[in-house]
């Protein structure tokens, strides 16, 4: 079977008021009724998946085991780490996990904070991307780019690859290229963006992570074996957790393996990074507003309003962004709200 792996790690101060330390967004039903963590689990549960492995930071473990609970999943493990050294790390600790069971099974990498408007598609795009995995590639999903977004991965579409329809070889990985190197890319017309998800053998993933960062291979495998059971969780070891390299998956392994392979798919995928991904993807009125919760609007045209608390009213507003909650409240223009992580950041500095 294939075995998924939700990374819940990230912070997602870009959606700021709602998301915080305590609370990040994919623990947020900011989308559908559904939080994002629990979408991506439901997505790929079925025929011919193994139950999920989640691996998390040790502070959210009781957030994530609850909404796992509440849409009736049971993890194959949920793994807690001690501190976030970003996914390089959490990626072998994964599959030094499933290669306990299944040396030669296929690892389907996931981030959680994505939504995926099309999950037939995102399924027929896992099957090839698993075939292409059990060939010995780190295999991507390649997603067609529309703006010259600095945030994301960008793949050079190389040949096809022998044996597997609909994967394609990747002629170069550049991981958060600058603005005008996006640009660029964007111009070429031959690259994608790098969905965040990833598929390979742990056989594979663990040879490439060995070859180019063994410490951390190491290192990874002594905080799972000195680590501990307590519950339902299997709590990772410090210190040598604290020894593995704190990179990217795609830093530490993408950018340098010549294995890697991409499956282009079209599946209504968008990174909801901040507000303004909340704009797109949401149900606007006939004035192009999205808005939840308690809120009244008049002369107010394209904006995202949205209350978790006290009634919000806007008058005479376009292209913003209104997001209150019971103690802040964030006011921005909507093309400009992901610079929300600047007042976060100073925030953070504060305490
Ligand atoms: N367990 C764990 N531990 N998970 C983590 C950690 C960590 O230390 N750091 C990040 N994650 C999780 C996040 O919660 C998210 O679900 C996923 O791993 C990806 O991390 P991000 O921090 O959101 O990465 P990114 O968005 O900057 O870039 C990645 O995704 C882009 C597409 O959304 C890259 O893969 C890019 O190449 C890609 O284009
Ligand atoms: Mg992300």
């Amino acid at each position: 079977p294939i075995h998924p792996v939700v990374l819940s790690g990230g912070a997602g101060s870009r959606l700021w008021p709602m998301s915080r330390a305590l609370y990040p967004k994919q623990f947020l039903p900011l989308a559908s009724d559904e939080t994002m963590v629990q979408a991506t689990a439901r997505r790929v549960t079925g025929p011919g998946f193994a139950p999920p492995i989640a691996i998390c930071n040790e502070e959210h473990r009781f957030l994530l085991a609850e909404q796992m609970r509440a849409v009736e999943i049971t993890p194959a493990a949920i793994l807690l780490e001690p501190e976030g050294r970003n996914t390089a790390p959490a990626a072998t600790v994964a599959a030094l996990a499933v290669a306990e069971q299944d040396p030669e099974g296929v690892v389907l990498l996931l981030p959680s904070d994505h939504v995926i408007a099309d999950p037939e598609a995102f399924r027929a795009a896992v099957t090839t991307a698993a075939a292409a995995a059990r060939q010995g590639y780190l295999v991507t999903f390649g997603i067609t780019p529309n703006r010259p977004e600095t945030g994301y991965g960008y793949i050079r579409v190389g040949g096809h690859l022998d044996g597997v329809v609909g994967a394609r070889g990747v002629d170069r990985f550049v991981e958060k290229p600058d603005r005008a190197t996006a640009e660029q890319y964007l111009a070429e017309g031959d690259y994608l963006w790098n969905g965040g998800m990833f598929a390979f053998t742990a056989e594979t993933f663990l040879a490439e992570m060995e070859r180019l960062h063994p410490e951390t291979v190491t290192a990874a495998r002594a905080a799972l074996s000195e680590g501990r059971d307590d519950l339902d969780f299997r709590r990772l070891a410090s210190a040598p957790f604290a020894r593995t390299v704190s990179q990217s998956i795609d830093v530490a392994v993408m950018e340098r393996t010549d294995r890697a392979a991409v499956v282009p798919v079209s599946m209504g995928w968008n990174d909801v990074g901040a507000w303004n991904a909340l704009w797109d993807i949401g149900e606007r009125d006939e004035a192009g507003n999205v808005l939840h919760g308690d809120v009244m609007v008049s002369e107010t045209r394209d904006c995202y309003v949205r209350s978790e608390g006290p009634m919000v009213a806007t008058v005479g507003l376009t292209d913003a962004v209104v997001v209150a909650t019971d103690d802040a409240v964030l006011v921005a223009p909507r093309d400009r709200a992901e610079a929300v992580k600047d007042i976060v950041g100073r925030l953070n500095a504060a305490d």
